[in-house]
């Protein structure tokens, strides 16, 4: 049947950023298919670990700042400790910051590049090991709309430069690792309501401006990206690799 082909029993599964916003609605979507979650971040405040636990999933829940060059390798460790394979790596943690190139200073647009590019690409080579090892392997990165135009009317030159090699990143790994059975697709977001744009949905200049701006008319919700991220995370897309998935409302068709 087509609808097994969403279901992943048993697979172990990383989601970094996975305890709030669309990282924690991706760790209920790949645990309500059955796989086994670990969930990083460097804070828990939003009580995302709880609602996981809440749903019965097999939760972990690693606390940690991805910035810091150690961290991908201590998550990859902790994970074969404990399960002794890894299945899935969903690189989610990001951050935003708006500002002209003019506004940002060195420490800026390292926090912005450390975060959203260093610790993709130190998470994939942590990782990769042990898919090439076991044969099989699936990457998801979280990229942005921000990769690919430049969308107004926030200034965001580092944001969409991170973004925009994070696409690039996740075409070179599946076009270097296809030959080892590993997948890796990224998906691109358009705004999606979550804390990352709470405090700018309150600009309304702003707000009003992405929603005019959208075909559909509104801001996309967290579990609109989690289904996506289920299809490209199971055997459901297993002749999908280095696609950069768009979902953004329309905002990108004009
Ligand atoms: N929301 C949007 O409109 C939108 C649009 C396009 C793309 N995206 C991308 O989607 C991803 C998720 O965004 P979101 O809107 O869900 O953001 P969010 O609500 O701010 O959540 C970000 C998650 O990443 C974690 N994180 C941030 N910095 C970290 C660090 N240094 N180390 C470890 N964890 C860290 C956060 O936890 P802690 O702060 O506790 O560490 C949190 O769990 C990001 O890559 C973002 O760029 C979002």
């Amino acid at each position: 049947m087509i609808i097994d082909q969403f279901k992943l029993t048993n697979k172990v599964a990383i989601v970094t950023g996975g305890t709030r916003g669309i990282g924690l609605s991706i760790a209920h979507a790949l645990g309500e298919a059955g796989a086994k979650i670990i969930v990083t971040s460097r804070t828990d405040k939003y009580d995302g670990l709880k609602s996981l636990k809440e749903a019965n999933y097999d939760v972990s829940f690693l606390q940690g700042d991805i910035t810091k060059p150690n961290e991908p390798q201590k998550i990859i460790n902790f994970v074969l400790e404990k399960y002794n394979s890894i299945d899935i790596l969903v690189n989610n943690a990001g951050v935003a910051q708006h500002g002209t190139m003019e506004e940002f200073d060195d420490e800026l647009l390292d926090k912005i590049m450390n975060t959203n590019v260093d610790s993709v690409f130190r998470m994939c080579r942590s990782v990769l090991p042990q898919m090439k090892k076991q044969g099989e392997g699936v990457i998801l990165n979280i990229g942005s709309i921000s990769g690919l135009v430049s969308n107004i009317p926030q200034p965001q030159v580092a944001y969409n430069a991170s973004k925009a090699a994070v696409h690039m990143l996740t075409k070179s790994l599946a076009s270097d690792f296809a030959e080892n059975n590993i997948r890796v697709n990224a998906i691109a977001p358009g705004y999606i309501d979550t804390e990352m744009t709470k405090l700018t949905k309150e600009n309304e200049h702003w707000y009003e401006t992405w929603k005019s701006m959208t075909p559909l008319k509104r801001m996309g919700k967290p579990s609109e990206i989690a289904s996506a991220a289920l299809f490209l995370c199971s055997p459901a897309s297993s002749y999908i690799t280095g696609e950069v998935l768009v979902i953004d409302g329309g905002y990108t068709l004009r």
